[in-house]
């Protein structure tokens, strides 16, 4: 039997949270610190467990012979070399520096229009996802093609739809912060390669991981954000509730219908 750690609980309760998009407050958080330290009390103490292997031991052979800092500069190179989308689409995909790739079936990089004058940035692949190898494409992304529908967006038309990763993550978790790094290079260079007027962040994980902040979707959604990327190119960024999130919670389509008003006003300004 495995023992009861209340860090680990604590880490699954907030990574929920942060994926159904809710900011927890100090209040939450202190109650369920509480009731876990009292459930790992109670609970039967476990036989002590051999240590786990080192995280570099864990790692498939073929990841062992670099550092994460060798896969990043690797990233960085193959992003920058890349002089268009469909070269940088072939790079990410004979990358083999992250992880995620080990376990995912294909590689999903982009779909939509090239030079789009919007661009969707979402969290990473599901199942679906991962089957098709194309962004967007299972329940949340049909919800995601509705969304946009209604404000004269689509991914035939005038949209472009990525993540800020491009493997499925084992079991749908939240990507880690070191594989969401190794990506960062090839967002950065295809917002710089897409050129788009106006970036929305579909969800909590994409918005912090593109603006490098740790505020929740909660507080995140509802204002224009500015993306910079290395190369110099600069954009608005609109969060919005990720579509999973409103599968769950429909009565958050409110706030969501008028992020995408907003998204649509604003990008009416852009193109005058
Ligand atoms: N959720 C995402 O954030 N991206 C996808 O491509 C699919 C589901």
């Amino acid at each position: 039997m495995s023992q009861y750690d209340p860090s680990l609980a604590l880490k699954a309760l907030t990574d929920w949270w942060d994926e159904m998009g809710v900011d927890a407050d100090e209040t939450q958080m202190r109650a369920f610190r509480k009731a876990a330290e009292r459930a790992a009390r109670e609970a039967p103490q476990a036989a002590p467990q051999a240590p786990s292997p080192a995280p570099e031991a864990r790692l498939p052979r073929h990841l062992r012979k670099k550092t994460h800092e060798d896969w990043l500069a690797e990233a960085r190179s193959l992003a920058a070399d890349a002089q268009s989308l469909d070269a940088l689409k072939t790079a990410i995909e004979g990358y083999d520096g992250c992880i995620l790739k080990e376990a995912a079936r294909n590689t999903a990089c982009f779909d939509g229009v090239q030079g789009a004058p919007v661009m969707v940035i979402g969290e990473g692949p599901g199942g679906e996802e991962d089957a098709r190898g194309l962004p967007f494409v299972g329940k949340a992304g049909q919800l995601l093609d509705r969304m946009l529908a209604a404000i004269s967006l689509s991914r035939t038309e005038n949209t472009f739809i990525t993540n800020v990763n491009y493997w499925r993550p084992p079991g749908n978790r939240n990507p880690s912060d070191e594989e969401l790094e190794l990506c960062r290079p090839f967002v950065d260079r295809m917002i710089e390669l897409g050129q788009p007027k106006l970036i929305i962040a579909a969800g909590g994980v994409a918005a912090k991981s593109l603006l490098q902040s740790k505020t929740g979707i909660m507080k995140m959604r509802g204002s224009e954000h500015v993306l910079k990327t290395p190369g110099g190119y600069e954009a608005p960024l609109f969060p919005i509730f990720h579509p999973a999130f409103l599968l769950r919670r429909p009565e958050e389509k409110s706030r969501a219908w008028r992020d995408l008003l907003n998204i649509q006003a604003r990008l009416k300004d852009l193109e005058a």
